[in-house]
């Protein structure tokens, strides 16, 4: 897939993207990013790409004439009626969760207009997003963060990105529960041991009590979580059995 990320800092991405996985994504023709300046679309002499605002107020807000001309160079005139989905990042926007990277990740293309740390003009809103995404209740200083979440998130479902065994875990989160805890040699360190059912060598149990401690992680941690994934006859016998209630 490609990915066109608008941003008036193309250099915060370097390291990001130059590291682990996007990078081999990358390597391997899988993910293709492009970085687009904003500022390279400002006609002015000095470049500006923000003003005041109108009826006052602190801070300036981003001028909507460079946005709508970098979408312009990506979709020619239809902007977002081009078919290409055009995430806008902001604090105001729908929580980004793995359904919606899963939607925005089977798109062959996507653009990430990278929102302002002081406000953009809302015609940029209006006129070209078609998806308004927040990375959580917070506020940053910029779109940038969010949008290498959500190019990481995506990187990882394209087809080929991740080893076997790492996109079967990937299934366990669709399933939408937390991972279960994972350990690795020495059996023991620092007087904590690794469970017994681990190192057992039955594998039926194995990944019964893997299911449980994701069941039990999830009701701990994420309790809204648990209340949407679906859950087996069995699933609902052992969290009772735990003093939770699953439904
Ligand atoms: N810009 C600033 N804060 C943000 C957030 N939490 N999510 C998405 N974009 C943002």
């Amino acid at each position: 897939m490609k990915v066109h990320i608008l941003t008036l800092f193309p250099a915060m991405f370097e390291g990001p993207f130059s590291e682990s996985m996007v990078k081999r994504a990358q390597e391997k023709g899988l993910l293709q990013i492009s970085l687009v300046n904003i500022r390279d679309y400002a006609h002015d002499k000095h470049q500006l790409t923000d003003d005041y605002a109108y009826g006052g107020g602190a801070g300036m807000v981003m001028k909507p004439e460079p946005v709508f001309e970098a979408i312009e160079s990506i979709t020619g005139p239809s902007l977002k009626n081009a078919g290409i989905p055009i995430v806008l990042t902001t604090p105001q926007g729908q929580r980004l969760d793995q359904p919606l990277v899963r939607t925005l990740a089977a798109n062959a293309e996507v653009i990430i207009i990278c929102g302002h740390y002081e406000g953009m003009d809302d015609r940029i809103r209006e006129g070209l997003a078609t998806h308004e995404i927040s990375i959580g209740d917070y506020v940053l200083t910029g779109g940038e963060l969010p949008a290498m979440v959500l190019t990481d998130a995506m990187a990882r479902l394209q087809q080929g990105v991740l080893g076997s065994e790492q996109s079967l875990l990937q299934d366990s989160f669709n399933g939408g529960l937390l991972q279960y805890p994972q350990f690795t040699r020495p059996p023991e360190y620092k007087g904590m041991k690794v469970p017994d059912i681990l190192v057992s060598g039955n594998h039926g149990q194995i990944d019964k009590w893997k299911r449980q401690q994701s069941l039990l992680r999830t009701a701990r941690n994420r309790p809204n979580m648990l209340s949407k994934a679906t859950l087996t006859k069995e699933d609902k016998v052992f969290l009772k059995a735990q003093g939770i209630n699953p439904d």
